[in-house]
This record gives structure tokens, sequence and C-alpha cells, in this order.
């Protein structure tokens, strides 16, 4: 019942000490303990799940003095003093200050025991509310999940209910519909958020790169791997680990992706042992994995495994209520960050908003109100090309080059997004990479650096 909060016990009198931390220690608590204040000092820091039991008199720093120290480090940590006879005037005073408890010595074990568990439960609830109100601040600030339509109030509710849980979560939803916000959420609401959040695009990278980028290899595992590289899915341990895209998943991953989830564990390329993870899975999709007409070569058993609790956002043309509140925070966004006034709505603009379908959805709102900000019109479809650029080239040249700027329009169309700009291009996927390769084409120049 006591786990998890250190007792940190300090006094000069090593019998008595060690005493004293078998006491505890019998009770349940784990201790640390140290024979002077500064050491005792050294260890601590803000937040920190602990509870100090401290002897008054000891030479170098006393107790009251390591006392006052705590409190400008972390009002809220517990401090119990341990006082001789002629202490306890000091010892009530100190209590006056804000010292939890004083103890006078010679004490009954009970009595430390009691006052020690009723320090280290309040302890614990000052972490959990500090907890809870910095993930309050974070979804205000600088990521809100903006919208109070009913399925918005909903999506938020059930984001708070699942937060906070261990639980594997599919996210639904189409193209700039919100998934990274909502599995950030998840992250930073949860218990694991002091873990890190690390976001995996599955459709981002070759099918080479792939399995070293996430599992991890040994030094040597294939040529060109010098070094031993930690897997991003490790990195993830203790937080939440988000595969984005995962519609994208070559098949070979897929394989290996079912088996950490299902046993927890990665297996390094290269390496014949496994190493526990503890992860919590924030999966996205844009396409329904639970249709199989759209699933394509997503194994099923995946789906089945990361279907856990799916939560799907509603594209914006189906909750077109919170469109005026999103364009309002978009362009005062935009005119503090390009340092330009929030323009007045004018006819057209309400009109657009009114009636453009948004399939883009949010992300399309928001460039949208970037325009509007910075005064300019959206630019033209046309492929522009210098002229002349291609002059005195062989045809195949120039085919070349035409290519080359169908790719980057694509691209540009599609965000960056290789599922869909696949789909516009219709090409197989390797011959894409080899494509992007050739042209000296990097696609991370055309993703949203939202
Ligand atoms: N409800 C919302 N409130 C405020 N901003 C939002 C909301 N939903 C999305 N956004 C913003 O819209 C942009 C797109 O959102 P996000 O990246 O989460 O979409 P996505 O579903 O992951 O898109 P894709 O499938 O293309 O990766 C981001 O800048 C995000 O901050
Ligand atoms: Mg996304």
């Amino acid at each position: 019942m006591n786990k998890g909060t250190n007792i940190i016990l300090v006094d000069d009198d090593t019998a008595l000490r060690h005493a004293t931390r078998q006491t505890l220690e019998l009770a349940g608590f784990t201790v640390r303990d140290v024979p002077s204040a500064s050491q005792a000092f050294a260890l601590l820091s803000p937040d920190l799940d602990a509870v100090v039991v401290s002897d008054i008199r000891m030479a170098g720093m006393d107790g009251l003095e390591l006392f006052s120290r705590i409190k400008a480090l972390d009002p809220e940590l517990p401090v119990l003093l341990i006082t001789g006879h002629g202490d306890i005037d000091m010892a009530v005073r100190a209590m006056q200050n804000g010292a939890y408890d004083f103890i006078a010595k010679p004490f009954a074990a009970d009595r430390l025991v009691q006052s020690v568990s009723r320090a280290a439960d309040m302890r614990r609830l000052v972490i959990e509310n500090r907890r809870l109100r910095k993930a309050a601040e974070a979804s205000q600030d600088d990521l809100p999940l903006i919208g109070q339509t009913p399925a918005m109030e909903h999506l938020r509710q059930t984001l708070r209910q699942i937060a906070d849980t261990d639980i594997d979560v599919l996210v639904a939803g189409e193209t700039g519909s919100g998934k990274e916000v909502v599995a950030t959420l998840l992250h930073r609401w949860s218990r694991r958020n002091r873990g890190n959040f690390v976001a995996l695009n599955c459709g981002a990278l070759p099918e080479t790169v792939i399995e070293s980028e996430f599992f991890g290899h040994e030094a040597g595992a294939f040529t060109g791997a010098q070094k031993k590289r930690i897997g991003r899915i490790e990195h993830a341990s203790g937080g939440t680990l988000f595969l984005d895209e995962i519609e994208s998943m070559p098949p070979a991953t897929q394989v290996k992706m079912l088996r950490v989830l299902e046993m927890r564990e990665v297996t390094p390329l290269g390496i014949n042992e496994v190493r526990p993870v503890d992860l919590r899975v924030v999966a996205a999709a844009k396409v329904d994995l639970g249709n199989p007409a759209e699933r394509g070569d997503f194994r099923e058993d995946l789906y089945y495994r990361l279907n856990v609790v799916t939560v799907s956002i509603p594209p914006l043309r189906e909750r077109r209520a919170d469109i005026p509140l999103l364009f309002s925070h978009f362009t005062a966004r935009a005119a503090e960050r390009f340092k330009r006034d929030v323009p007045a709505l004018t006819g057209d603009i309400a009109r657009h908003l009114d009636t453009h379908a948004w399939p883009g959805n949010v992300r399309e709102l928001a460039h949208y109100a970037e325009r509007i900000v910075l005064g300019i019109t959206p630019p033209p479809q046309a492929i522009l090309e210098p002229s002349g650029a291609t002059e005195g080239l062989s045809l195949p040249e120039r085919i070349e080059h035409h290519e080359g700027n169908l790719i980057r329009q694509a691209l540009r169309d599609n965000d960056g997004d290789v599922r869909r700009t696949l789909d516009a291009l219709g090409i197989p996927r390797k011959t894409f990479y080899d494509k992007l390769q050739r042209h000296g084409i990097n696609r991370n120049d055309y993703t949203d650096p939202d």
C-alpha cells in the first residue's frame, strides 16, 4: 500500500537511525537513510514522491534548516521532525511554519508509522493533483481540441475517461481531422506523460529502413550498421507509442508489430534476445480497417489486436457548427504568428466557410485561415514551370524533368502524405521511393509543419 513513496530518513545517530529504518521497513515503506541533512537535501527534487523524517539536532545543517530549505524547494513536501526533550517549543514553531508533524523522543513505533503513512498519502494526493492541473493547463494552452458540438464534447469526455488507463486505442478519422491531436492528448492526460511520446509514421519510411528504425539493431547487424541503435519502440517504453498511418504499414512489419503488441517485447535486428517494453499504443488510421474492402493488405489479426477501443473523429462537414469557432481560433493564432491584424469577416469568407466541403478537414481550415490573415488567395493549381527550363534537352530528359515536377506537385497537393500521393500517382510504393531518390526529392519538404 505504501509502495511508491520514498521515506528519506536523516539522523546522525547511527544506532537510532538503523532502528527507525527497520521500523519503517517493517511497515512496508521504502527507506533511504542518511547521516546528514546535506546528504538528505541532495536526494530531493520538486515533485518527488517522498516524505522526509529528520532529527532536529545534528552536526552541520540541523533539522530546522533542512526543513526551511525543503520549503523553498517544494513547500508541499512533508517533513516530520524528531525532537529531543529540550526542542519541543522549536518543533511546535516549525509546525506552525508548515512542518508536517513532530514526534518526541522516545517514541512508539506505531506513532511514527501512523504519521508517516498519513504524510505519504497526502504526498501522493498532492502529486496527483499537480499532474491533473498540468494536464488541464496543457489542454488549454498550446494544444486545444476545439469544438462545442455534441460530437466533440463526447470525444473529449471519452478521451478523459480512457487517457488514464493503459488501454491501447485506435483513432480513426479522415485526413486533417485531428488524429495526432487526440493521440497527443491521450498521452498528456495519462500517467505516462513523463515518458516519451514517440510518433512513428508507418507510411513515411521505405520498408528496409522501417525495421531498424522501429526495432533497433546491434552493431554489424547489416551492411551500414556501424553502431548499435536503440529502436524507436524501445524509446517509447514507459510512455506512449503512436503508430501513425497504420494502414500503410508494410506486411512484414505488421507481423513483427503484432508480436510487439501481444508479447510487449522487441527483438532488435542482429541480436538473439528479447527486450521487454512497457507501452501504451495509440494507432491512427484514415481508412476503416474494420471494413475488408478498405483494409487492403492490412492484417485482420493486427486490426483486432489494435481495436480494443476505437475513437472516431467525425469529419468537419459533420460538425459544421464548430467551423466558426475553429476559424476564429486559427485566424487569431495566425495573426499573432505573422504579426498581422485579425481580418474582418467578409461575406465571401462567411460563404466559403458555410458552403465548402472541407475534405482536408481542420487542417484545411487552418491553412485557409492563415491565407486569409496573410491576404493571399489560393495558389493556382497549374504546374508552374519556368519557361525554357527544358530547352535544349532531349525528349527522354524532358520527360524525366516533367516526371519530377508531377511527383512534386502530387506531394504538394497531398501535404506529403505517402498513401494519398501513391493513390494520386498510381504507382507502387517501391517505384515511388526509387523515383524520389532519383529526382532528389525529400518528402518531408511537403509535410505539414504542424
Ligand atoms: N479540434 C481541433 N481543435 C484545434 N485544432 C485542431 C483540431 N483538430 C485538428 N486540429 C489541428 O489541425 C491540424 C491537423 O490535425 P492532425 O495533424 O491531428 O490531423 P490528422 O488526423 O493526424 O491528419 P493526417 O491524417 O493528415 O495525419 C493540426 O494543426 C491540428 O493542431
Ligand atoms: Mg496525422
